[in-house]
């Protein structure tokens, strides 16, 4: 049955607060075997961008398989300040941007949610003007987005920057962008998600070389397209898009979530357990797939969309790079790092894709992980086992790691700073419970009396 309602929280069936978050701890209790299926959310990270990219239609569309996620909920607090119509209904979600009453997004809003910059390419390329405050750093790197400011210029927007906020807009009358042909220095995934939603609608061709290749810049481009949008080559490294007058109404399903599926198949790999997941799309996983046959364990592919993990006896080490895809995802660093502490022998994991993205090394070995820092790189020992301990969350990955770490621990872990796993897991506590772990949420750390 639908239930169908206008929204103010959009995505969480209990929306939960970020104050709640922080205030609360989850209490993981390790050695318990797994068993069974896991359902796979949509990708966080292409609901996201489809929620900016909705920004470029002026009729109502619809988008499937949101994930219930506090991010999302952010991106919809966004949406909504511009003036924009928001509906859940059960997994989806309406957006009607007919009218756009605002161009300015409010900071401090995007200063939490920094894939809401991502919207100054739909708004430039349909009102000619966004004010978009710059997103600032974050937990894991500056994240700076000159990448995306000098593709839009390249397309002949004006872009300064003024007390703390991106202003640009499109001279002359019409205020339409032109096609342009765009190098990127580096294939970020959100200059390439910038770009690609401006130049749907601007005036002629636009090539993105050296463009970033995830699945979910192909989800975004498939979504453009069903509006009408003229994209070629996403998913490769040169994105070509001819620029349409305008787009119209669609109903689209997003992709399922590539880093939840291996987020879960680490639960099977550290636990030992075997674990089915469904729906998944194989391909988006070859690399966590390939680290993980490395390591010992068998990633089976059954059908189209759904795999299968079957335990080995032993975890051995391997060495991981993390890299632009088809490299190994920055976004499962952390998670295979737990799984490396327990393995046997020593593993090294360098991370190349953020800064300051090995902060779970500190909780890790406070667990008794035998983890050494040199730079961007780790070098892991396996230990036999790890113990429990009380640790705190550092960013959305590393609060996954822990959780995973928890699982395969002697004894009780706690953890803080959930925030972070509220941000962009769906519910994860609830389906590792289905499928057999012992963790419940404490929703005041300090009183540790009430679950949630
Ligand atoms: C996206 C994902 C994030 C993932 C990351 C890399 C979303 C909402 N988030 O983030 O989960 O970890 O891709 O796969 O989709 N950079 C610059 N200048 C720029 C833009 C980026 O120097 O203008 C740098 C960043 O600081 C970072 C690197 O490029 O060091 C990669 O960033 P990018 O690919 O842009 O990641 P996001 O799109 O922010």
């Amino acid at each position: 049955m639908e239930d169908t309602a206008i929204v103010t929280s959009i995505g969480l069936p209990n929306p939960i607060t970020t104050d709640e978050s922080d205030g609360a701890m989850l209490e993981v209790v390790g050695g318990t075997p797994l068993s069974g299926q896991a359902t796979i959310s949509g990708a966080k990270n292409s609901a996201l961008v489809v929620m900016a990219g909705t920004l470029l239609c002026s009729q109502p569309c619809r988008i499937r398989n949101i994930p219930h996620l506090m991010d999302i909920e952010r991106m919809g607090e966004v949406l909504t300040a511009l003036g924009v119509g928001l509906k859940r209904e059960d997994d989806a979600l309406v957006v009607d941007a007919s009218t756009i009453a605002h161009t300015k997004a409010p900071y401090d809003v995007v200063s939490r949610l920094r894939a809401s910059f991502f919207v100054i390419g739909p708004l430039l390329a349909r009102m000619g003007v966004a004010r978009i405050p710059l997103p600032g750093g974050c937990a894991i790197g500056a994240r700076p987005v000159e990448l995306h400011v000098r593709g839009l210029q390249a397309m002949g927007a004006d872009v300064h920057i003024e007390h703390g906020t991106v202003h640009a807009y499109v001279p002359g009358s019409g205020g339409r962008l032109k096609g342009a042909k765009i190098y990127l220095d580096y294939p970020s995934v959100g200059a390439t998600e910038t770009l690609m939603m401006a130049a749907t609608l601007a005036d002629g061709e636009t090539i993105i070389e050296n463009a970033a290749q995830e699945p979910e810049v192909a989800d975004l481009a498939n979504f453009c397209r069903a509006m009408g949008a003229r994209i070629r080559g996403a998913g490769t490294n040169t994105i070509t898009i001819v620029g349409v007058p305008s787009l119209h109404s669609t109903d689209y399903g997003i992709i399922p979530d590539r880093i939840e599926a291996g987020t879960l198949l680490v639960a099977g790999a550290i636990t030992r357990s075997e674990l089915s997941l469904y729906p998944v799309i194989p391909e988006h996983l070859t690399a966590v797939i390939a680290k993980l046959h490395e390591m010992g364990g068998q990633v089976v592919v059954e059908g189209h969309s759904r795999v299968r993990y079957l335990p080995a006896h032993t975890i051995s080490s391997t060495d991981i790079q993390t890299g632009p895809f088809p490299g190994f995802p920055t976004d499962m660093q952390a998670q295979f790092m737990a799984l490396m502490a327990v393995c046997e022998g020593s593993s090294l994991i360098t991370e190349t894709v953020f800064e300051n993205r090995l902060r779970h090394v500190a909780e890790l070995n406070r667990m008794g992980a035998d983890i050494r820092l040199n730079g961007n790189c780790a070098i892991i020992k396996g230990v036999h086992q790890l113990s429990g301990a009380p640790v705190l969350a550092t960013d959305l990955r590393a609060s996954a790691a822990l959780v995973l770490a928890g699982l395969a621990a002697k004894g009780t872990t706690t953890i803080q700073g959930l925030h972070h796993l509220d941000r962009g897991y769906d519910d994860l506590e609830g389906k590792l419970r289905r499928l057999g772990a012992n963790l419940r949420r404490y929703t005041d750390a300090a009183a540790a009396t009430t679950t949630a």
